[in-house]
């Protein structure tokens, strides 16, 4: 039973497994996953991500659905003193991050190839930095759109974990989607948008390192929305 299946009060509806590995990749995933693996996940927000890693490390951010994470692994490298936390269910985006990094080996990364939603509920309050959901499933259908991750609930979930002025980092071309993800962090009380003109969110961000999705570019991708929300000082 996955992780997922185990928690009742939120489905996970995407996909795990597509192509079969390859040889390198298929390596990484037996060799360097078992390591980086997040195994404990209670369900009393226990986990404070200190403990996850072996040394004292200064911030926290969690990347969920970070796809073949070839964003995740140039940010840990320039950011040696962050620990990273990413979650991705697909296999074959798991196992290109980890054959990608496994070279470099390094410390300041944790990774669960599952469902976010558990692990989130398993970070105990105030621990994370900034938490990025970049290029969501749409989910076109407005009878599916209970199943976009970004939604009131697992917004309370974010806000618990963050730390007071904690960044919410969301990314999508996708129009219908980006009104739906800004209105739903807009409602809800803990966050505010950090954008102050319509520059803050069409253009790219200075320093940003982009996705695989946001590089090549779905066929008849839109224009990127970069929505940065921060949580309140005071919850
Ligand atoms: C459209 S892809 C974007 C991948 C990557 N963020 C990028 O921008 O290139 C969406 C990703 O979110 C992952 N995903 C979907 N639901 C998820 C969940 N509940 N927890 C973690 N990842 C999830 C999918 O497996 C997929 O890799």
């Amino acid at each position: 039973m996955t992780i997922s299946e185990q928690n009742q009060e939120w489905r996970f509806y995407g996909r795990r497994a597509g192509r079969k590995l390859n040889g390198a990749r298929r390596e990484a995933l037996d060799e360097c996953y078992p390591a980086l693996k997040i195994t404990d996940l209670p369900k009393d927000g226990s986990i404070n991500p200190t403990s996850l890693f072996e040394r004292p490390l200064k911030k926290f951010i969690f990347e969920i659905g970070f796809g073949n994470g070839e964003r995740l692994a140039q940010h840990l490298k320039q950011e040696p003193n962050t620990g990273f936390i990413g979650a991705e269910p697909f296999s074959n985006g798991m196992s290109a991050f980890l054959n990608e990094t496994q070279e470099h080996n390094p410390d300041n990364i944790r990774v669960l190839m599952d469902d976010a939603m558990p692990l989130v509920r398993s970070l105990s309050d105030q621990s994370l930095d900034a938490i990025y959901v970049l290029n969501p499933d749409p989910w076109h259908k407005a009878r599916h759109h209970k199943r976009r991750i970004i939604n009131a609930d697992n917004l309370d979930h974010f806000a618990r974990i963050l730390k007071p002025r904690g960044k919410l980092i969301m990314t999508t071309d996708v129009e219908p989607l980006a009104e739906w993800m800004c209105t739903q962090a807009m409602l809800h009380d803990a966050f505010q948008w950090t954008a102050n003109t319509a520059h803050d969110w069409r253009e790219t961000p200075k320093d940003w390192i982009k996705t695989r999705y946001e590089t090549k570019g779905a066929k008849g991708a839109g224009k990127m929305n970069y929505l940065f929300f921060e949580k309140n000082k005071s919850i």
